[in-house]
Parts: structure tokens; sequence; C-alpha cells
């Protein structure tokens, strides 16, 4: 289970704002594919997995539009990282569709996901927010005349 007090919080509000429902979207498939009898949670499971991927599209297209915007140096990198994201959750996805794999979409949810989600808020999110609030805030100051 992700627990909020271990989501690393970044300089940037909209980014902690969709961590904070990445982590209850999780959570809520992590309690359908472990409670009492998940083959009767299917449409459940399929329906939060589905939300998970969508979540990432909207959030990742919003990250790289900031980062773009503010001229990030390792913009590519980010990309990159969300890019292999997006794919590896949909093949993910797919393969449930497919095979209805509780135990293969159970450690998706409950240790691969996670495991890179951390890794990503610690080494990628946390320093393109830093960047970016500060870049916007000189740009503030400059547009005040300080
Ligand atoms: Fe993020
Ligand atoms: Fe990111």
């Amino acid at each position: 289970m992700l627990d909020h007090h271990h989501i690393p919080q970044v300089d940037l509000e909209f980014v902690n704002h969709d961590h904070q429902e990445t982590l209850v979207i999780t959570n809520r498939l992590e309690e359908l594919l472990t409670g009492s009898g998940p083959e009767d949670q299917i449409a459940a499971i399929d329906g939060a997995f589905f939300e998970l991927l969508n979540h990432h599209h909207t959030h990742f297209e919003h990250e790289n539009r900031e980062m773009e915007r503010y001229g990030f140096p390792a913009y590519e990198l980010h990309l990159a990282e969300h890019q292999h994201l997006l794919s590896g959750m949909d093949k993910e996805l797919q393969h449930w569709l497919r095979t209805r794999d509780l135990a293969r979409a159970r450690d998706y949810v409950l240790n691969v996901f996670p495991h890179w989600l951390m890794n990503h808020l610690v080494n990628m999110d946390t320093v393109s927010a830093t960047y970016i609030h500060r870049v916007r805030h000189d740009d503030l100051d400059q547009a005040q005349g300080f």
C-alpha cells in the first residue's frame, strides 16, 4: 500500500496534487486485487487499471508541457521515463485484459509500479519541479523589476 507520508513533496502544487491522485487510484486497485474474491471484481479492476493509465497520460502531458515551457535541461531524459512507464503500463493492462492473470497484475500494481514511482519522484519529478519553481520565480521577479 502506498503511504502518502512517504510520497516526496515537490515544489509544484499540480504535481503533488496529481501524485496524491495516483496514490488513491493505486491503493484502490491494490485493494481490489488483494481483497476477498478478486475474481468477482474483474470489471472494477479493469476500471481502476484504465483509470491509472489515463491518469498518467494526463499527468505526464502536464509535466512535459511545463518542462518544455521553462526549458528544463534534462527534459528528454524525463520524457523518456514517462514514455517508458506508459508503454509498460499499457502492456500490463493489455496482458491483464487478455489473460486475467491475477498474480501478474498484483506484482505490477504492488511491486513494479510503486518501485518505478518512488524512483521517478526522487530522481526526476523533484529535480524538474525545483527547477521550474525557481525559473518561474525569476520570471516573476523580473516582471516586477526586482
Ligand atoms: Fe509526476
Ligand atoms: Fe515525471
